[in-house]
């Protein structure tokens, strides 16, 4: 069986966008791979965050896999920092990633621009990544559009990896969702909705009150012409909308777009704003009897023991194939 793996960083609060680019991939997927879905938190440390409040932040993200219906019958979820080899690989990557190429991470170059003070680990982060990917030697690894680019850094240094030591690690495929892989911010529809927003309006996290996204989306910026239309270019508030309604409800969006032929943008925001407070209150139901059932820590003792074992052989074989060690 083929190898699904994928993370997400605690930081922030989870948005629509993490789930409609990346949980909602990793559900569809999981009985078709053997999956491997992890807490980042270790990428979490690249900016500071509050010791207790990110605790908090990875054991809710724990809730929120299952809520959204991993099933740890095919899906094995974990936290990264517990499983402490891919911090070892990842400094082995660092070592076979040039200055240049890092630097050419659209992502670091955008977080660090006029910043002096940003950390090193924002710059090595990708090799991080490279470690979670290569360690498991995933066949494919689904992403929204802004995490493509780190999945190709981490073809290129398995790639490299293979040719100067020998074949080591598979060369993972990023899966992007065809719509929805990037869901922009509902009052600055040119930007992503992104979980380290300040703009509360523009984003709708997966744990806030349904009643407060049903005004968000109430009030997201749209435009005059008042013709609901898929068409990103002009009508980036609609076009948005229409993604998050159709993914929402898993169909097409050409059908969406001939559900909203003759309706003008109120009748359409009404029926946008009822899927995303009835989805966000399913959620939030099902991700409050998880953390309440206290299921989260025996899964977790469980699916350490697997990946520590796959991650301890992967170092092994990598330390020896350097030379480091005796
Ligand atoms: P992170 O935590 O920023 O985002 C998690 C996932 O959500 C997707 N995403 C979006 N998709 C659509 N629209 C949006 N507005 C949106 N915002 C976020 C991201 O593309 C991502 O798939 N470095 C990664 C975490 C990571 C990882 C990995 C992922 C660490 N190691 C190994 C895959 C494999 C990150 O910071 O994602």
């Amino acid at each position: 069986m083929k190898r699904l793996l994928s993370g997400i960083k605690p930081t922030g609060e989870l948005t629509i966008g993490n789930y409609i680019g990346a949980l909602k991939q990793f559900n569809e997927m999981q009985k078709e791979y053997e999956t491997f879905v992890f807490v980042a938190d270790l990428h979490a440390l690249t900016v500071y965050n509050d010791p207790k409040e990110l605790k908090e932040k990875i054991r809710n993200l724990i809730g929120i896999y299952l809520a959204v219906g991993l099933n740890p019958e095919y899906t094995t979820l974990f936290i990264q920092s517990e499983n402490m080899y891919h911090a070892n690989l990842g400094w082995v990557f660092e070592c076979n990633t040039y200055m240049g190429e890092a630097a050419r991470m659209t992502q670091y170059k955008e977080k660090s621009k006029n910043n002096e003070s940003v950390s090193v680990g924002l710059f090595t982060y990708p090799m991080l990544m490279a470690s979670d990917i290569l360690m498991y030697d995933a066949d494919v690894v689904p992403v929204g559009i802004d995490q493509k680019q780190h999945v190709e850094l981490a073809r290129n240094i398995a790639e490299r990896f293979n040719n100067k030591y020998g074949e080591t690690f598979k060369i993972p495929e990023p899966v992007i969702p065809k719509e929805g892989a990037k869901i922009y911010d509902l009052q600055d529809p040119t930007k992503k909705m992104s979980k380290s927003d300040d703009n509360e309006k523009g984003c709708i996290k997966l744990l806030e009150d349904p009643k407060s996204a049903r005004k968000k989306i109430m009030s997201a910026v749209t435009d005059s012409e008042a013709v609901v239309k898929y068409d990103p270019e002009n009508k980036p508030g609609i076009s948005n909308l229409l993604v998050i309604y159709s993914s929402l409800k898993d169909i097409s969006i050409e059908d969406a777009e001939k559900e909203f032929e003759n309706s003008g943008y109120g009748d359409f925001k009404k029926r946008v704003a009822d899927v995303v407070e009835e989805f966000l209150t399913n959620l939030q139901e099902r991700f409050n009897k998880i953390m309440n059932d206290g299921v989260v820590d025996n899964l977790l003792d469980k699916s350490n023991e697997k990946v520590r074992k796959i991650a301890e052989d992967k170092v092994k074989e990598v330390f020896e194939k350097v030379g480091v060690g005796r």
